[in-house]
């Protein structure tokens, strides 16, 4: 299994897809009603969606999978009897049959089938290859974690006061849930190839006006070094690479594994953090209670 993006409602979408483009470094992919999709350079069709609409939302969080996996998936997802709705052909560049499954606090999840996946295109330095995880806010995350290892079939890779950190292949993390009071996207990373593209994409958008609210560092958990920015559409976006991949026998990290000492915030020491900005960019991009939906299909 594969994360392999995300899709979100964006009321100025017109602005964020140029954003996206000429600054952020993504791939026009196509559109499809009022969606825009945008690839990296990585083997993925498309790795973030943008749908236009009222107010900001998270419309899902995506995977692809081998088609037994979403048949295995779709088996445990039944027995749970979590909602679920299938589609035969996805209609987003790939297409491709899946199911989306609500979680326990209204997140929406998507997985495709993907028999092969697309090729990839040629590494560029200075754009994103793919997103290489998801972090999403809950008011109860352990809820949200059992929901992931037990019906998604997720491990559990690390725990820390803030988040646990869970992944689907050798990555270290796909996804990982934040303690919070709301339910909500907390950033999304998008995977550059090496250290120097993230060090050039914070200089290139500081060249554009926009400092990083966090960044450059090197994380704990999963080891990756980052930068993070408020887009201008509102949500938390990352630069990220060296993402750890770790052994099927990985040691699950708890918080004692994971302090810093005072004042630091990463494995560096040499960056701040924008805890207040950061804070209410990550509250921007909601899982709204009630409105699981498929192309714009509700799931009654
Ligand atoms: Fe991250």
């Amino acid at each position: 299994m594969r994360l392999r993006g995300v899709e979100l409602i964006v009321p100025q979408a017109h602005e964020a897809a140029e954003f996206l483009e000429t600054l952020w470094g993504l791939i026009p992919a196509g559109a499809r009603g009022k969606t825009q999709f945008f690839r990296g350079t990585g083997a993925h069709p498309y790795i973030l969606a943008v749908r236009a609409g009222d107010a900001p939302a998270v419309h899902a969080i995506e995977f692809s999978g081998l088609p037994v996996e979403i048949e295995e998936l779709h088996a445990r997802v039944r027995r749970s009897n979590a909602p679920v709705r299938t589609f035969a052909e996805l209609d987003a560049p790939g297409g491709g049959a899946g199911l989306v499954v609500q979680g326990p606090e209204a997140q929406t999840y998507r997985f495709v089938a993907e028999p092969a996946p697309p090729p990839a295109l040629p590494a560029e330095r200075d754009k994103p290859v793919q997103v290489t995880h998801a972090v999403v806010n809950a008011a109860d995350v352990p809820s949200s974690e059992r929901f992931a290892a037990e019906v998604l079939g997720f491990k559990v890779s690390d725990r820390t006061r803030a988040m646990t950190f869970l992944r689907c292949n050798r990555a270290h993390h796909a996804i990982a849930y934040a303690h919070s009071d709301v339910s909500s996207l907390n950033h999304i990373a998008f995977e550059m190839n090496d250290l120097d593209a993230v060090m050039r994409g914070i200089g290139r958008m500081r060249d554009a006006g926009y400092e990083a609210v966090w960044g450059p560092g090197r994380h704990g958990p999963g080891n990756n070094v980052f930068g993070y920015f408020i887009a201008p559409f509102g949500g938390v976006i990352e630069y990220t690479a060296e993402v750890e991949e770790v052994p099927d026998d990985y040691r699950v990290g708890g918080p004692d594994d994971w302090k810093w000492p005072p004042g630091r915030t990463d494995r560096w020491g040499v960056s701040r953090k924008d805890t207040a900005r950061i804070s209410a960019a990550e509250r921007t991009f909601r899982f709204p209670p009630g409105a699981m939906e498929i192309n714009g299909v509700r799931l009654d």
